[in-house]
């Protein structure tokens, strides 16, 4: 085998909190993770030769892709002896949109070149080289439902969550996660998700209970140039979602729906007015 095609998944954060500012430079945070089945098509075939190339539709697929940045850490992690690469990502998932579009394709790297070559490596070593490439990359390898803790890196896997269906609304403009986090107060972030209680609800299988507890401490500290998140939010909600937020530093909001027709007409409504507007379930 010298080729192989994976599914990157996109992530919504059913809860983001941010709970101090490390000595490096990094937020510990503690976020509630969920998989979507809105994905991304990575393919990744052995070459002769040492050149790794990546074709990524509009985005670059240079040395600052995620998924170059992550074949070159495999390389230098598993005790494999590098060869040529030549990635294709077919993207469905927007770029900078706090859906871990970059992140997803790295993970996906990760997983194919170990399926390619090494397949002894395990889940736990594939995840701890993937903290080298980016905060969301290690939950990507595994996804599903999970609570990300640390810098984001540290993981503990849940429970699936109750299927829940979703429409994804992407505004176009892009927020830039350092300046999101550089606008965060600590001491002045109120109304913090419930974590415990979503980890409970997640627990018992409780899609009411899961649905209650959707928050994102970063929609307090959006600059005034981001009003369309909470206009994006509201249209939901009046569609019928029954919980909205917005996801990871943004600045894409999601719906949350437990009926697929509801969550059907809403994305029908909501399209006609984005451009960037998805229907997706947790997966
Ligand atoms: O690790 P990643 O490249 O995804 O992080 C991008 C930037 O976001 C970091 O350079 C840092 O400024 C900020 N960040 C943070 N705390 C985290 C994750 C990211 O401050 N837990």
């Amino acid at each position: 085998m010298n080729r192989v095609t994976l599914s990157a998944y996109a992530k919504l954060n059913l809860t983001l909190d941010i709970l101090r500012k490390r000595p490096d430079g990094y937020h510990d945070v503690q976020m509630v993770m969920q998989s979507v089945s809105l994905h991304d098509d990575v393919t990744v075939a052995l070459t002769d030769g040492a050149e790794i190339a990546c074709r990524c539709g509009d985005i670059p697929g240079d040395e600052s892709n995620l998924a170059v940045k992550a074949a070159r850490a495999f390389f230098d992690a598993a005790g494999v002896a590098p060869c040529g690469l030549d990635i294709e990502i077919v993207k469905r998932i927007p770029a900078q949109a706090g859906m871990a579009g970059g992140s997803t394709d790295g993970a996906a790297v990760l997983r194919a070149l170990r399926a390619l070559l090494a397949p002894e490596l395990t889940d736990a070593e594939l995840l701890r080289i993937g903290a080298d490439v980016g905060s969301d990359v290690p939950y990507c390898v595994r996804g599903g439902t999970a609570l990300a803790e640390g810098r984001g890196e540290r993981l503990t896997f849940l429970p699936q969550a109750p299927c829940l269906y979703t429409v994804l609304c992407k505004p176009d403009f892009a927020i830039s996660t350092p300046m999101l986090f550089s606008r965060v107060r600590l001491d002045a972030l109120s109304n913090r998700p419930d974590t415990a209680g979503m980890l409970a609800a997640l627990q018992a299988g409780d899609a009411v209970g899961v649905l209650a507890r959707v928050r994102n401490v970063f929609e307090d500290v959006l600059p005034e140039s981001c009003g369309e998140v909470f206009a994006i939010k509201s249209r939901l909600l009046a569609l019928g979602a029954e919980a909205a937020a917005m996801t990871g530093s943004g600045p894409t909001v999601f719906g949350l729906f437990r009926d697929e027709a509801a969550a059907r007409a809403a994305y029908e409504a909501l399209s006609a007015e984005y451009r960037q507007t998805d229907l997706a379930q947790f997966v």
